[in-house]
């Protein structure tokens, strides 16, 4: 298992596999976009040749680390890879000077015990953030 950038050749695959491990309707544009503004907080989890997690953020004016992807597909759930993903995106944003991660994760997902055992926090609600009416949750930690 290797974690690795992503590279813009794998577009079609990634899209792929955030279609089936992940709700929400992605534009393949959104993805060049990110990548193209912060390529080494994009990272890709490749086993047996296949991408089975992934991660993104985008590094905000204001001194925040926005996490705006991280998944992994469900039989590499619980392995500690997720809290690796997390860390080196973290480490490679302290270079911008980030000073605070925040994110959005839906009111239903196990992910938010995920996040608080890395510390991060509870701060807002967003009511019906999500494509099928989910609440948001959004969470953030200080560096
Ligand atoms: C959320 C997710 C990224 C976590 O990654 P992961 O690799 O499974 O998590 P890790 O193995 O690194 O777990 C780190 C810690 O969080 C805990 N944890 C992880 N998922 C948890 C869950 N659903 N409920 C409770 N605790 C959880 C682990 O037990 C571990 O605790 P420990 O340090 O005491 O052993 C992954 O489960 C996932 O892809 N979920 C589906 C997609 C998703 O919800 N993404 C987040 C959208 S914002």
């Amino acid at each position: 298992m290797k974690i690795l950038p992503f590279e813009i050749e794998q577009l079609d695959e990634l899209m792929d596999f955030l279609d089936e491990n992940l709700n929400e309707n992605y534009q393949k544009n959104v993805f060049l976009n990110i990548r193209k503004r912060w390529p080494e907080g994009f990272l890709i989890v490749i086993d047996n040749d296949r991408i089975i997690g992934a991660c993104c953020g985008a590094i905000l004016p204001n001194e925040k680390l926005r996490v705006l992807i991280l998944v992994l597909k469900e039989d590499y759930q619980k392995q500690g890879i997720g809290k690796e993903l997390m860390s080196r995106m973290i480490e490679s944003s302290k270079i911008f000077g980030v000073k605070k991660v925040t994110l959005e994760v839906r009111k239903d997902s196990g992910a938010i015990q995920f996040y608080r055992k890395l510390g991060l926090s509870s701060v807002d609600l967003l009511p019906c953030y999500y494509q099928d009416g989910c609440d948001g949750i959004v969470m953030e930690k200080h560096l």
